[in-house]
């Protein structure tokens, strides 16, 4: 027996938070579903954090830059219950599209400038715009008070926060650190299709993040970024970028006495991965001394 409840409409949804959450604090977990225990900390915090959570599962067509890469998604809607099932004051909404997208569609568009046009925003043309229109009307049709998604995928959190701004909705935005299996790969719903010998090679990632922390302070960004790309090579990966920029703009940095982040996507076994680590300003951590 299912101790939670699963909306398949957001206007049921909205009827059963105005007759039993109103004026009370609903958190939003976005995801696309085939949950793994990444998205399941966002939900923990998010059950902690507010009286109670919708939690959306929604393949979001508008994200996909590629055909074969939306038809293969994996979709495990019954294994995602069965995970959800131990919380209490969580719901799950699994709309169609065209409740999603209805008509008119209150999504205007956003200008997401340099963020649409670096990294991710290259390499995956449309995405973003997908990924803005989707969760603002995510964020229209279930009003939360906050909304929480996981630090692996930064600079879309950056576009959700821009178009957070621009729309402004002005939903409270929860950045949640990355969940790492126990050997570094940060985990996804990817990582399922991957080979043991993928999941071994795919640690060449996390590897290199990990030099590039070390390495902070030997290098300039730039040189730094030279020595992290011959490292990553060592491995077995096509690498697609690896990047060291300003980890709220996205844009170059001169050096590292602002926060920054490495970025890295690459393909192991034909499956797309990405990863990055924040580093830390230099000026920050000799404040701290
Ligand atoms: O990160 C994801 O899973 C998706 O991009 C999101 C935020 C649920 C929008 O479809």
């Amino acid at each position: 027996m299912e101790t939670f409840r699963t909306f398949d409409d957001f206007d049921d949804l909205k009827t059963h938070v105005e007759e039993f959450y109103s004026g009370r604090k609903i958190g939003l977990v976005p995801t696309m579903g085939a949950l793994h225990i990444g998205h399941i900390s966002l939900v923990e915090r998010a059950s902690k954090e507010n009286d109670f959570v919708i939690v959306t599962i929604f393949v979001n067509p508008k994200q996909f830059n590629n055909k074969s890469d939306l038809s293969s998604y994996p979709r495990t809607i019954e294994r995602d219950k069965a995970l959800l099932n131990q919380f209490t004051n969580v719901a799950i909404c699994i709309p169609k599209e065209n409740s999603v997208y209805p008509e008119p569609d209150p999504y205007l568009g956003v200008d997401l400038g340099h963020l649409d046009e670096v990294l991710e925003g290259c390499y995956r043309p449309g995405h973003f715009q997908g990924v803005s229109h989707v969760v603002h009307n995510l964020f229209y049709l279930t009003n939360p008070s906050s909304a929480y998604f996981g630090l692996k995928d930064i600079q879309q959190f950056a576009v959700i926060k821009k178009m957070n701004e621009i729309t402004g909705l002005n939903i409270e935005l929860i950045g949640c650190p990355t969940i790492r299996s126990k050997e570094g790969l940060a985990l996804s719903s990817r990582n399922e299709k991957l080979s043991n010998e993928g999941l071994r090679q795919s640690l060449i990632i996390i590897k290199t993040l990990r030099f590039v922390e070390e390495n902070k302070t030997q290098y300039s960004p730039d040189d730094l970024k030279n020595k992290a790309i011959e490292f990553f090579q060592e491995g077995n990966l096509k690498l697609e970028y690896l990047d060291i920029v300003n980890a709220k703009t996205f844009k170059q940095i001169r050096n590292f006495e602002e926060p920054s982040v490495c970025c890295i996507a690459a393909y192991c076994e034909n499956i797309r991965l990405i990863d990055n680590v924040l580093l830390e300003s230099v000026l920050d951590n000799e404040k701290l001394k």
